[in-house]
Parts: C-alpha cells; structure tokens; sequence
C-alpha cells in the first residue's frame, strides 16, 4: 500500500482552512507567517514556494522576505528582531541551510520561541525531550500523521530511524519512543546497517542520499518511511532515500517520493503556525 501525503496533506489543509476562516471574526485576524529566504539555492526556493502556496490554500497571511546570500549575521538577526517586536506577527520561519559565513544557531536561538514554527529553537527542543507543551518540529509530527492515517501500530514495535539530524532523525525517534516504540537511530557510521534496518517493522528513513535503502535491507512487511528529496543525476527527476523500486514490493506501506512526506511537512507547518496564533490571540 502506498500510504499519500498528498492525499492526507490536502485533507488537512482542508480541515484547517475551515478553521481559519472563522478568525477574523473571532479574533480581528488570519494567523500570519513570514518566511525568510536567504541566498538562491533551487530547493530552497521551491520549499518556500510551496510554504506561500500553502498558506494561500489555508488562509494564511503569508510574507516571504528574500535576501542575498551576501547578507551579514548582523543584518540577519537585526531582520529577526523586527519580526519578533512585530505584533503582526505570529510565526517566523528561516529557510535552511544558511550560507557557511552564517552560525545557523544562533539565528535559530534569534527567534522568539512563541513565533518558532519549525520547533527548532533549543527551549522547543528541550520541551519536546521533556514532554512539556511545545511546537514539534514538522517533518517528524507529519510522519506521525501519516502512520497514524494509515492504521499503523506504533506501540510495542521495533522503529528505526537512519538519519540523526536536529531536524528529522532525533525527534521522530522521541515522538516515536514516546508512542511506545521501540527505537534504534543510527547512520552513516553504524556497523552492519543492513542487519539493523532489517529488524525495523517501522522504518524511517532521513540520511540525505538517493535510493540508500534498498529491497535487501528491508524485511517483509515492514512500513517505510522515505523522508529524502534528492535530485536524481541522471535523471534529475526527484528521488528518495529509499530505492522505490525494490524496497516497495517487499513492505506492507510506503510512502512515496514526491508525493509522501514532503507535504505533510508543509501541512504540519501551517498547523504550527495555527497554534502559535491561537497561543498569542487566546492568551
Ligand atoms: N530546510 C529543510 N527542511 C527545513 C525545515 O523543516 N525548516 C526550515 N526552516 N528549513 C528547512
């Protein structure tokens, strides 16, 4: 079974706009995100267009503010400020990876955490690993969604996440310990990966390199997870870090790349952004 973030994120962002569209007679206002892109990479812009896109579909005020890749740190986190003094504002967003000259923490740490969607800051992060009330970050709570969607039993099984980043490997593996799984994390340097991939019932995958995971390391009727977007070279069409065409057959569900989690990512997001609104305009 092929388990849609398509499908799902549409649903949501369908339930979500029902929501929005009674606030400017609850509360004056739609939520508002603003998105800060810095430099041109090609993927970062499509994400940030997909991000307004999105928004659009929701009902959500969206500002996208770009800025060269020759922007100092200063000016950066001057830019930060303002949008954190302005009322008018109810989620900032800072599209990564920033240029090398940039300390990407500290830009992170820069954000008001009320306003912090992508739940990157360290006192998100430190709620998150402490189960207290927190924005998840939404590429790991929209990989819950989709498991949950697709009827798939969290408690008591074996997961593993490949993939360690702040972003993806680390808190799906606590948003899945904390669902009762049993989690192994491991990457690039773990010995014997295959054997250990094999063990998964719940295997999610987030490693950055295309079609990584293949049929051999996967047992039969495992749920996979492909979190990857990567650029085919050959090709150039897009691809996961799961090698579809093997690992597919032999799993109970899979997500597709594209077509998987990238949009409930996105979905997740105005989700957040939703709930920093309602935490600001409820208090
Ligand atoms: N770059 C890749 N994924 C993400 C994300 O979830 N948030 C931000 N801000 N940048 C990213």
């Amino acid at each position: 079974m092929i388990i849609s973030g398509k499908d799902l994120s549409a649903q949501l962002k369908a339930e979500l706009a029902q929501q929005v569209v009674a606030f400017p007679q609850k509360y004056g206002r739609v939520p508002h995100l603003v998105v800060v892109l810095v430099g041109e990479d090609p993927a970062s812009q499509t994400y940030v267009r997909g991000k307004a896109k999105a928004s659009q579909v929701v009902g959500i005020k969206n500002t996208t503010i770009a800025r060269p890749s020759s922007i100092s740190q200063e000016d950066l986190l001057a830019l930060i400020a303002e949008l954190n003094a302005d009322e008018g504002v109810d989620g900032i967003l800072v599209q990564l990876p920033l240029p090398a000259h940039i300390d990407e923490s500290k830009v992170i740490e820069s954000i008001a955490k009320e306003k912090d969607v992508d739940g990157f800051h360290p006192a998100n992060v430190a709620a998150l690993w402490m189960k207290q009330p927190c924005t998840v970050p939404c590429t790991p709570l929209g990989i819950i969604r989709l498991l949950e969607h697709a009827g798939v039993e969290i408690k008591g099984k074996r997961a593993v996440v490949v993939g360690r980043s702040q972003i993806v490997g680390l808190p799906v593996a606590k948003l899945l310990l904390d669902r009762h799984a049993t989690v192994t994390v491991c990457h690039s340097r773990t010995e014997n990966l295959p054997e250990v991939t094999r063990q998964a019932e719940i295997l999610v995958v987030a490693i950055g390199r295309s079609r990584f995971v293949t049929g051999d390391m996967v047992s039969p009727g495992t749920v996979v997870i492909d979190v990857g977007i990567n650029r085919d070279e050959v090709t150039g069409k897009l691809c996961g870090d799961v090698d579809f065409e093997s690992v597919a057959p032999k799993a109970s569900c899979i997500t597709p790349v594209p077509g998987g989690v990238g949009p409930m990512t996105i979905a997740c997001l105005m989700e957040n952004t939703i709930s920093c609104f309602l935490r600001k305009v409820q208090k």
